[in-house]
């Protein structure tokens, strides 16, 4: 398969925006495609702040970073993405709207194009199983914020040819990425891992165990992360981390994946995080 120059990100929030910046930043030319015309005015936003930041530190020269601004197409047209020798999926965790999205990529984009989908959590298989390419289709996961985080999680569908794994990931090793591989179950490796903790941080809060600064607190200084659970799910999004949680309790059948109710109720309140200036914090 020869070297994809040519990327389109469909879904232009918080991650699809990312990796579209990412491809750019590194030669291709990238279209970000939204159905929503104000995302894709936040994402240029984003990006253009972005790619200011790496710029300011050094660790991207002004020239890369105004030619990869130049690089970038904003759409809403899907007929627009016909060309690209990559598709790669970052809409809204639902398989439903995935594998409606899917369809349409199946007929629209050439025949030799690869799908790849951001998914978090949902069976590549399945989304495969929506196209006439399922040897072409493939998990590519980015880690939020892409630009920044050093992995992608790639996953094989059952039909996924070795020509479309390592083609996707020579792309990620492009992008500077280091390359891990999951099974194709639900949450693959990371989420698998990471969300029956952030869901267990939901719980502690639930149950009066301790103030959500505390046990933020707990487990930045008492294990060296980043971020708190509780503030790293503001930064996922409420939204993204229930999906997730429900796939893994529907895909791996155990009770101990049941989602939190204060996650369900934060979430039926619109308490989305970070995106909505409210989840568990308040950002306004
Ligand atoms: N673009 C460019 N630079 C960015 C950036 C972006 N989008 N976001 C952060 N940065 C840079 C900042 O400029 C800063 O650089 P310096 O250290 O060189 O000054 C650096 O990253 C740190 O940023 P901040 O000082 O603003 O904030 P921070 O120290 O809190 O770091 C963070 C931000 C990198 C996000 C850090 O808090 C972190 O690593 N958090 C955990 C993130 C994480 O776990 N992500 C995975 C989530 S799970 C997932 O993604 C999978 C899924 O399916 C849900
Ligand atoms: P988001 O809510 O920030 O953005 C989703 C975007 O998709 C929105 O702008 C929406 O308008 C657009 N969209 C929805 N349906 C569409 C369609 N049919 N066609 C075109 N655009 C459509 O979501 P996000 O956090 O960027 O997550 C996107 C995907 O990436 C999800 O599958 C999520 O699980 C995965 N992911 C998220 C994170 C994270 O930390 N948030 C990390 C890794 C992977």
């Amino acid at each position: 398969m020869s070297e994809m120059k040519s990327i389109a990100v469909v879904g232009g929030g918080q991650m699809g925006s990312g990796i579209a910046q990412l491809a750019a930043m590194h030669g291709c030319d990238a279209w970000l495609l939204d159905t929503d015309p104000s995302a894709l005015t936040r994402a240029n936003k984003s990006i253009t702040h972005s790619i200011q930041r790496l710029v300011s530190k050094g660790q991207l020269t002004q020239a890369v970073g105004k030619d990869a601004l130049g690089r970038l197409r904003y759409t809403s047209n899907l007929q627009e993405l016909s060309s690209a020798d990559v598709i790669i999926e970052a809409i809204v965790e639902s398989e439903d709207v995935k594998k409606k999205l899917f369809i349409e990529l199946d007929k629209i984009t050439k025949s030799s194009a690869i799908l790849a989908s951001n998914t978090s959590s949902i069976s590549i298989t399945r989304l495969a199983s929506a196209t006439s390419r399922p040897k072409q289709v493939i998990g590519m996961h980015f880690m939020n914020p892409p630009p920044i985080m050093k992995l992608v999680e790639i996953v094989r569908g059952a039909d996924t040819s070795d020509e479309t794994f390592n083609a996707t990931k020579a792309l990620a090793e492009r992008f500077g990425k280091t390359v891990i591989c999951s099974r194709d179950y639900a949450g693959f490796v990371v989420n698998r891992i990471l969300m029956p903790m952030i869901n267990e941080a939901f719980f502690t809060l639930y149950t009066g165990v301790a103030t959500k600064e505390d046990i933020d607190v707990g487990m930045k200084l008492g294990t060296n992360h980043p971020m708190g659970p509780l503030e790293l799910a503001d930064f996922i999004g409420l939204d993204v981390c229930l999906s997730i949680m429900k796939v893994l309790h529907a895909g791996l059948g155990d009770s101990k994946y049941a989602p939190c109710p204060l996650l369900v109720q934060y979430v039926d309140a619109g308490r989305l995080g970070r995106k909505r200036g409210i989840g568990v914090y308040d950002y306004c």
